[in-house]
C-alpha cells in the first residue's frame, strides 16, 4: 500500500517562497519514482504578509494545524520591514520551541562541482554535522529591559541552560557521533569565561561520555574552534555546541562548504511527541526575492533530511544522488555559486536526474 505522508508547508517570506515551490515539484517527482508513498503538502501562508494584514505572523491556533502533521517543510522568516525579532519569535522559534525540537542538525559537506574558499581543501576533508542545542541557551528569551530610552536604562539577555536541556542534546550529539563512521565527537564551549552555565555543559558532556566508550570525543572553546575549522577540518566530524555558538560556527560552516545556499538544517523533536521541521539555513534575503535565482539545493538537501526522518533512507539517498549530479555541473550553478543558472533550471535538472535514477 501507498503511504501518504502528511506535510504542512510553510515558504513563510522572501526566497522562502521559490524554494519551497522547487522543494515540493522535487518531493514529488521523487515520490512518484519511488511509487511507495506519496505526499500530501497543505500550505500555510504564515510570514510577514500574514502579519502585515493579521498583526501576527501566524493565527492563535496555528500550531494546532500542524500539529499532527508528519513534517513539517519551512521555508524562511524575515522581512525588512518588520523587526526580525516578530519574524523569528513570531513564527520559527514560536514552532521550534513549543514542539520541543531541541536537536538542529546542520549537516556540512563540500558537494560535487562546488568550490570551498579553503585552499588546501577539495572535499573529503570537510564532512561535519553540526549538532545545535535549539531550545534553551541563549535563545531562551529569558532577559528584560526596564527604564527605556532612559540613561539608567538596563536590559539584560539571560543564557539558561538547563541539566535535562544540556544533557539531552549532548547526548543526542554522541548518539549522532555513533552513528556515524568516524566516532568523532567535539563538544564546543567557553567554560573559561562563562563560569556557571558552561561549566554545568562541560560536566555533563563529561557524564554522558562514560556512557559512549567507543566514542572518541574532545572539547573546543568556540573561538579556537573558527581557527580548528579553517586550518584543520579534517579534525572534526560532529560538533555540539550550544544554541547561539553553534549557529555562528554553522555559518561558518556553510561558507567554508562553498555557499550558504546549500547548508539545510532539521530542527528535531527526536521523542517524535511533534512534529520535526525541516529548513534551509539561509534566509528570506529579500535582494534577490522573486527573481528565480535563489539556490534551492539547501531546500533539497533538508527534504532528504525529513525523508531520513521519515525513515524513508533509500528515497533520501536517491534525492542526494540527484542534488549531487547538479551541483557536479558548474552550467547549473545559481548566482551565490558564481554561476548562471536559474532556480527553475537547477530544479528541473534534479528532477531529471530523479528520473534517471537507477540505482
Ligand atoms: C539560523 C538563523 C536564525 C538563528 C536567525 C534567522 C534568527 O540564523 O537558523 O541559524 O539565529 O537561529
Ligand atoms: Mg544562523
Amino acid at each position: 500500500m501507498t503511504k501518504t505522508y502528511k506535510i504542512a508547508a510553510i515558504p513563510a517570506d522572501g526566497i522562502g517562497i521559490e524554494v519551497i515551490a522547487a522543494g515540493v515539484e522535487v518531493l514529488n517527482a521523487l515520490a512518484e519514482k519511488t511509487g511507495t508513498f506519496r505526499f500530501q503538502f497543505d500550505h500555510f501562508d504564515w510570514g510577514s504578509d500574514y502579519y502585515k494584514t493579521h498583526g501576527v505572523m501566524m493565527p492563535a491556533d496555528g500550531r494546532e494545524q500542524i500539529r499532527y502533521h508528519d513534517a513539517i517543510y519551512f521555508g524562511a522568516v524575515g522581512a525588512p520591514d518588520v523587526p526580525d525579532h516578530i519574524t523569528l519569535w513570531g513564527l520559527r522559534l514560536a514552532i521550534c520551541q513549543p514542539f520541543d525540537q531541541y536537536a538542529n542538525v546542520r549537516p556540512t559537506r563540500i558537494l560535487p562541482g562546488i568550490t570551498s574558499p579553503l585552499r588546501h581543501v577539495s572535499g573529503p576533508e570537510l564532512d561535519w554535522v553540526i549538532v545545535r542545542e535549539n531550545s534553551e541557551g541563549e535563545y531562551a528569551g529569558v532577559g528584560g529591559r526596564v527604564h527605556q530610552g532612559h540613561p539608567n536604562e538596563v536590559a539584560t539577555d539571560v543564557s539558561m541552560m538547563t541539566r535535562s536541556g544540556v544533557e539531552r542534546i549532548i547526548r543526542y550529539a554522541f548518539r549522532l557521533a555513533q552513528s556515524r563512521p568516524r566516532k568523532l565527537l567535539t563538544v564546543v564551549t567557553k567554560s573559561n569565561a562563562q563560569r556557571h552555565a558552561m561549566v554545568m555543559w562541560d560536566e555533563i558532556a563529561a557524564e554522558v561520555a562514560q556512557d559512549f566508550p567507543d566514542v572518541t570525543w574532545d572539547k573546543m572553546l568556540v573561538d579556537a574552534m573558527t581557527m580548528r575549522m579553517v586550518i584543520k577540518p579534517e579534525t572534526l566530524d560532529t560538533i555540539v555546541a550550544t544554541n547561539l555558538h553553534a549557529d555562528i560556527l554553522s555559518d561558518l560552516a556553510a561558507a567554508l562548504a562553498g555557499s550558504l545556499g546549500i547548508a539545510p538544517t532539521a530542527n528535531i523533536n527526536p521523542e517524535r511527541a511533534f512534529p520535526s521541521m525541516f529548513e534551509p539555513i539561509h534566509g528570506s534575503a529579500f535582494d534577490i526575492a522573486g527573481k528565480g535565482i535563489a539556490n534551492p539545493v539547501a531546500t533539497f538537501w533538508t527534504a532528504c533530511q525529513m525523508l531520513e526522518h521519515l525513515g524513508e533512507k533509500p528515497a533520501a539517498d536517491r534525492l542526494m544522488r540527484a542534488v549531487e549530479r547538479v551541483t557536479a555541473d558548474p552550467n547549473l550553478h545559481t548566482p551565490d555559486l558564481g554561476g548562471k543558472a536559474t532556480t527553475r533550471q537547477v530544479t528541473d535538472a534534479v528532477i531529471a536526474a530523479i528520473r534517471g535514477d537507477n540505482e
